[in-house]
């Protein structure tokens, strides 16, 4: 049984990583270290006795009780892989290290995780001795989940993929805000909506003054969330794109191992008042005119149980290709596949997924079992 080393298991997808391990009986197969930043020496974790104790809890800062790790899965975030991934690395140890922060993902050294994606990438890794193996950008891993097996096709001249983000990609904080937004709304007009006579266009007013008012919770997001959107997600570059927006073409091309021969991916990242489920309209351009039929087979046929390839239709769509319907789910729906007016070598889809689970947590988990073999 591989030792591993469990750093961040109380955070928002470190809890999902640990409620996805439990799920599936992760833990019967290794030795789980659970490590911690602020409370070293407290009582290890059993999850309601899911779980034999395992002891106290180590110091996620003490190199010496890291190195003793086969394999060390971190959700604690990019600052602290950043303060302890190069001092371990110094210090010998040659573990794998499973990750779910940006900071390492484009390294040479490092590998993105994506495997119902890029198991052959993640095999030649492997072989290659390579040890440490980075969770992707949210965002890029859903939309490969919805459509890599065009890519494996090689179908896929570029994508414009359009985004429409979740409040916890930014954080437990910011969920709650957006709620704690809805609530001051609804609370705001409260009266007046209770009265079918009263004019709509007095509870609009009503709302938008509420939003604009100095002490709307807005501390996590810097802007309103509810009721409204925001149109920049992650840091301003130099280039025009935010960071989100960059990582859509640099990530994709690093899972799908294309470094060489680079599929242009773009487009605008916008943070909605979903909870956790990242949607994406994209625009595809493929290299030839594939028929509508024979796209929708691919992708049916395609060896991803957890893809749900939904028809063209109003009711599958309201059903099912929305956050409501995918949320806390491992399934990522695709749908509203068409070509486009601009001709036949413009397809058009919409996808969904749960950031936390198959944006998150999931490539990690499934990481630990590639490497039990
Ligand atoms: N950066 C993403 C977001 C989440 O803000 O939605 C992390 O992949």
């Amino acid at each position: 049984k591989l030792t591993v080393g469990l750093v961040g298991w109380r955070g928002m997808v470190g809890s999902v990583l640990m409620n996805r391990m439990l799920e599936e009986g992760d833990f019967d197969h290794i030795n789980p270290v659970f490590f911690s930043t602020s409370n070293a020496g407290g009582n290890a974790p059993d999850f309601d006795d899911k779980i034999e104790s395992t002891g106290t809890l180590k110091d996620a800062s003490d190199i010496n009780e890291l190195a003793k790790c086969d394999a060390i899965i971190t959700c604690q975030g990019g600052d602290y892989t950043k303060s302890t991934h190069p001092a371990l690395r110094k210090s010998g140890w040659t573990g794998y290290w499973i990750d779910a922060a940006s900071s390492l993902r484009m390294e040479d050294d490092a590998v993105i995780i994506l495997d119902p994606v890029n198991r052959d990438v993640i095999d030649v890794a492997l072989k290659d001795g390579k040890k440490d193996f980075i969770g992707g950008n949210c965002t890029v891993s859903l939309m490969l989940m919805a459509i890599g097996e065009l890519f494996r096709r090689d179908w896929v001249e570029w994508v414009s993929a359009m985004t429409y983000q979740a409040a916890s990609g930014a954080g437990a904080n910011n969920m709650r805000e957006l709620i704690l937004g809805m609530g001051v709304l609804r609370d705001s007009v409260a009266d007046k909506l209770a009265d079918p006579a009263s004019a709509i266009l007095e509870i609009d007013r009503t709302i938008a003054t509420t939003q604009r008012a100095d002490d709307f919770p807005k501390q996590h997001f810097g802007a309103v969330l509810a009721g409204s959107l925001i149109p920049y997600i992650d840091s301003q570059l130099d280039n025009g794109q935010s960071r989100e927006e960059w990582k859509g073409q640099a990530e994709t091309n690093k899972i799908l191992g294309k470094e060489e021969d680079i599929i242009s991916i773009d487009g605008i990242c916008v943070r909605i008042g979903a909870m956790r489920c990242h949607s994406q309209a994209l625009t595809i351009k493929l290299k030839k005119d594939i028929p509508l039929h024979e796209i929708e087979k691919a992708l049916i046929d395609s060896k991803n149980p957890w893809l749900d390839v939904v028809p063209n239709n109003k009711p599958d769509s309201m059903t099912r290709l929305t956050p409501v319907a995918v949320t806390g789910t491992l399934g990522v729906a695709v749908g509203r596949l068409r070509k486009m007016n601009m001709g036949g070598e413009y397809l058009t889809a919409f996808t969904v997924g749960d950031q936390l689970l198959w944006g998150a947590a999931e490539p990690l988990r499934r990481m630990l079992a590639i490497i039990q073999g």
